[in-house]
């Protein structure tokens, strides 16, 4: 059946599809594209030359198995069903993914026969982030209860088994059952470990307390902490934080950010050297304030992280790092501190190159 589609475009109908905030096309019997609207180009980045004419297949992001459209094709156009709802994940021209709530009904002509379909999206991306958020937030206020449930019940016998190997340590001569006891105490200090880092999340809950604080000396106290380390790598730390720049932070929290960045540097920068790479290496910490907000840059000259890993880089649990090395929490939490201290924080990273992460923290100073 051939198609014929005139439109009157003073009719109201017209207007309304034309200008409805959702993504809305049509498509003949064939399946070939006879209108989109200005949202449906905008949400896909196509214009309405390149999608008339052309199949919505153009879409097709291949999240969808095949037999996703079949059964889609076979509800449509089952004259009892006769419409089609679902979510999916479509591409724009660009190759963005936009998941949206999809509706395609068909249309009838006078003799009751199907004219053509239409599809009207919803996009849904806004929606899936907020999704994750949640999932990711909850997720971390699980761990919270977890740890401190953990600590208690497991760190008091952990305690009492530690203290009767060292006991039991002092008794003996014989280096076998040394040995083995030293065993014993080195694996509970593992677990020890863990529980301490898990515990930090729940700490994070902890109530906040903004003040003014010196963004130098903050950062002075924790290069104390971990610049030792360093040393024995001859890896250079340098600072550079004008001695005057104030920020309106928690000083628990900030310190823990710092030290949850550095570690991580610290590790990427070990790790880069262990491959046998001889370039110079360094860590540096810098500040600079523009307005009313303060970025701080920790930039390492460590590993690198690989695209594919960015995106899973503040998950709860994500870790590259060998079992009993890394636990997947620290940057976790570290999104978590910024969020609760109304801060930002954003990341840059080559391969093989280093590393940045950059903080954004409000401005102490009064002007
Ligand atoms: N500065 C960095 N350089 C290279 N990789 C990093 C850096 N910071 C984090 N990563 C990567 O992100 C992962 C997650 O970090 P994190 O949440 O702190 O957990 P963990 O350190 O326990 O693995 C690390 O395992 C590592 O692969
Ligand atoms: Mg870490």
């Amino acid at each position: 059946m051939s198609f014929e589609f005139a439109v009157d475009p003073k009719s109201i109908f017209f207007r309304c599809v034309e200008d409805s905030g959702e993504a809305i096309m049509i498509s003949d019997t064939q399946g070939t594209l006879v209108y989109v609207n200005p949202a449906w180009c905008k949400a896909y980045g196509y214009t309405k030359e390149e999608a008339i004419g052309s199949s919505p297949k153009l879409l097709h992001s291949g999240h969808q198995p095949q037999e996703f459209y079949q059964e889609m094709w076979r509800k449509i156009l089952n004259p009892s069903v006769g419409t089609w709802k679902g979510e999916l994940v479509n591409k724009a021209k660009d190759g963005t993914l936009v998941p949206v709530q999809l509706t395609i009904t068909p249309f009838k002509d006078d003799d009751q026969q199907i004219a053509g379909f239409m599809g009207i999206a919803a996009n849904m991306s806004y929606q899936k982030e907020l999704e994750t958020k949640i999932t990711h937030q909850d997720r971390l206020a699980s761990i919270g209860l977890l740890a401190s449930g953990l600590a208690h019940e497991v760190g008091t016998p952990l305690g009492v088994i530690r203290g009767r190997a060292e006991f039991l340590m002092m008794q003996t001569d014989n280096p076998t059952m040394t040995k083995n006891l030293e065993l014993i105490t080195s694996q509970i200090d593992r677990i020890s470990k863990l529980i301490r880092s898990l515990l930090s999340i729940s700490r994070s809950v902890s109530e906040l307390n903004i003040q003014t604080l010196n963004l130098h000396s903050v950062a002075e106290e924790i290069i104390d902490l971990v610049g030792q380390n360093l040393k024995e790598d001859s890896v250079q730390i340098t600072m550079e934080i004008a001695e005057n720049i104030m920020i309106k932070a928690d000083h628990a929290r900030l310190q823990q950010v710092f030290l949850n960045l550095i570690v991580n540097s610290i590790y990427a920068i070990k790790k880069d050297i262990e491959q046998g790479k001889k370039r110079p290496h360094f860590l540096k910490i810098s500040a600079l304030q523009t307005g009313s907000q303060v970025d701080i840059r920790i930039q390492d000259s460590g590993c690198g992280i690989s695209p594919e890993n960015m995106k899973k880089l503040f998950k709860p649990f994500f870790t590259t790092k060998d079992v009993g090395e890394g636990t997947g929490l620290g940057l976790a939490i570290v999104a978590q501190l910024m969020r609760e201290m109304g801060g930002k924080i954003s990341v840059e990273s080559k391969l093989n190159e280093g590393t940045t992460f950059t903080l954004g923290i409000i401005s102490g100073q009064s002007y």
